[in-house]
């Protein structure tokens, strides 16, 4: 990247990933998982205008973050198409838990995240909409595997078994953990480039997923586990 090859004495400063405007933005380029923004990691992101350093400097950093928003952005929206194909694979499968499930609990957890799980797939076209751009979905290799070891749970458990149940919970809450992963994230990187609109809505979802997780905690410890541990291996 040019102009910033200028011997840097110093690399300071920790980055405040939720000032919007573009001079504050501080992405860390090249990482997907720095956003406490412990410290800048290469020379693009550091700064002079703590330690006093010329202006010279201070304008190609400049414009290097430019450069370095506009990819921030690309993975941004990159990202959103990943949990967009998640949540809409989330749509096809939960009905399928639901339906393996042996308490009424469970199936009307699972129920009642379906539907907020459609309301994520909308939240997340809305998103697209006010980025200005058009939904679109890119496989989601994680999920894809997490839902496939949901449906290993249902085939490697007897049908009405709590044991099944307490498969399904796990299988549950991997799903919402890569979720509230991944939309912990997105709404950091939504401050970070000044989607205050999409940051809020993301919040929303992200709220439902850690209910929803918490919810599955409380089926298990209540009732599911205990009576799992009850059932006895058929020969
Ligand atoms: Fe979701
Ligand atoms: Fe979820």
């Amino acid at each position: 990247m040019p102009g910033i090859t200028a011997p840097k004495k110093k690399t300071v400063r920790a980055t405040t990933p939720s000032r919007p405007t573009s001079a504050s933005r501080k992405p860390a380029p090249g990482s997907r998982t720095s956003q406490s923004s412990s410290g800048s990691r290469t020379g693009q992101s550091s700064s002079g205008s703590r330690t006093g350093q010329p202006s010279r400097t201070r304008q190609s950093l400049s414009s290097s973050r430019a450069s370095e928003s506009s990819k921030l952005e690309e993975l941004f929206i990159d990202e959103l198409k990943d949990i967009y194909w998640a949540e809409k694979q989330l749509v096809k499968t939960l009905p399928r838990l639901k339906k393996a499930a042996t308490s009424d609990e469970l199936r009307q957890a699972f129920d009642n995240h379906t539907t907020e799980t459609q309301g994520h797939v909308q939240r997340l076209e809305q998103a697209f909409e006010m980025l200005g751009k058009k939904a679109q979905a890119k496989k989601c290799d994680a999920m894809q595997g997490i839902t496939e070891e949901g449906q290993e749970v249902i085939e490697d458990t007897d049908k009405g078994t709590s044991t099944r149940d307490v498969g399904l919970i796990m299988a549950g809450q991997k799903a919402e953990h890569y979720e509230i992963a991944t939309y912990g994230s997105l709404i950091q990187i939504a401050k970070t480039l000044g989607h205050n609109n999409v940051a809020r809505l993301l919040q929303q979802t992200l709220e439902e997923e850690k209910k929803a997780d918490q919810l599955l905690t409380q089926i298990a410890e209540s009732t599911s586990n205990r009576q799992a541990a009850g059932e006895k291996e058929e020969e």
